[in-house]
């Protein structure tokens, strides 16, 4: 049997800076507008939730996604989700949104916010067809690059716990 479509045996470990050498190799190849590795610094040194997701048994454990999510007073706001591109489209987003929405549930929030790109229509897609709704837009929210001088917007998405 091709060993890419035997099953794989998938659970969260939190994320670490052990872990961060990993995390910018997907981030990387996943976004056009990545984290840095201080973004993500400072978000394990913020207390964020940062969760991965991976297969497998350490030291061969492979990372198919993360999670990077911070707790307001009633709502968590999802800060970063990525799945590494070999393991998109096999539904590992909707495994951490769920994940998210759990710990958010035991966190007393009523409601999971995020904003996304408005060119980012794959993401959106998935938020819709996980149950956010979208609740506004922010102009110029993404900074200039300089692929985008001019900045971009972002769609503001919530989901009701
Ligand atoms: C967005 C992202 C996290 C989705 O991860 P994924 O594991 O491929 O998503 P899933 O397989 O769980 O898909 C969940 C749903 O979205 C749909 N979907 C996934 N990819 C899609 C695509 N390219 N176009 C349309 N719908 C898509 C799936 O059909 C599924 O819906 P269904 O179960 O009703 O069929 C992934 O594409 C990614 O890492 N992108 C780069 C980083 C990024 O943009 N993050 C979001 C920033 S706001």
């Amino acid at each position: 049997m091709n060993a890419l479509l035997q099953p794989l045996e998938a659970r969260f470990e939190a994320m670490t800076p052990a872990w961060l050498p990993a995390v910018l190799r997907v981030e990387q190849s996943a976004y056009p507008h990545p984290w840095s590795e201080l973004n993500f610094a400072d978000s394990l040194q913020a207390g964020y939730q940062a969760q991965l997701l991976t297969a497998g048994l350490p030291p061969q454990a492979e990372l198919l996604g993360y999670f990077v999510a911070m707790k307001g007073v009633d709502e968590v706001h999802l800060l970063n989700i990525a799945v590494a591109p070999a393991h998109q489209r096999q539904g590992w987003a909707r495994v951490m949104l769920d994940a998210l929405a759990l710990w958010a549930r035991g966190q007393d929030a009523q409601w999971l916010w995020l904003e996304v790109r408005v060119s980012n229509l794959r993401a959106k897609a998935v938020y819709q067809s996980h149950g956010f709704q979208q609740v506004g837009t922010r102009r110029h929210y993404y900074p200039a690059t300089a692929s985008m001088p001019g900045g971009e917007d972002a769609i503001v998405m919530s989901l009701a716990l």
